[in-house]
């Protein structure tokens, strides 16, 4: 699946219709106009989601006035344990990430049209996992259409620049 997305094969993303951290029903049709980041992962992972939604945060806040033109994403992958603790969670990084959850179904389905990875892992009790998963920070355009992806811990002010150059688009 990595090689899809690095070497551009098939598809990626697509239409999702989730609900938001409000209980709200959201699709992917009404972001258009502006770009999209969209990003897979869980609350309860330990460090490279923090890492990136504070990178994609500060990316953000480096455009100014200019942000209003992206609208970030966060999708969990642990539906079952995101369920409150979604909308504190993105609200906490950045104010104008929508967090988006379905049923295991639903986000798996995203997830296999963004070619996402993600997999439980057991861990040392009985009832625990964490979750094994690609960090990829997606880019769609105005029009839903790929663009490309940033690797995990891709360095906010690199991460400004990219956001700077599609803005400028
Ligand atoms: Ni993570």
């Amino acid at each position: 699946m990595m090689d899809d997305l690095m070497f551009g094969r098939g598809t990626v993303g697509g239409p999702f219709t989730l609900t938001d951290q409000t209980g709200r029903t959201r699709s992917d049709s009404e972001f258009r106009g502006k770009l999209m980041i969209v990003y897979f992962g869980y609350t309860f992972c330990p460090d490279v989601c923090p890492a990136d939604l504070i990178a994609i945060t500060q990316a953000l806040d480096a455009l100014g006035p200019a942000a209003e033109g992206i609208q970030p994403i966060f999708i969990t992958i642990d539906p079952e344990r995101d369920t409150k603790v979604l909308g504190d969670y993105v609200a906490a990084f950045h104010h104008g990430f929508v967090g988006l959850t379905g049923s295991p179904e639903e986000i798996r389905q995203v997830a296999n049209a963004y070619k996402a990875y993600y997999a439980k892992v057991p861990g040392e009790h009985e009832g625990e996992y964490s979750i094994d998963h690609m960090g990829a920070i997606y880019l769609m355009g105005r029009k839903g259409e790929y663009l490309g992806f940033m690797p995990p811990q891709t360095n906010p002010d690199r991460l400004t620049e990219i956001l700077r150059k599609y803005l400028a688009k």
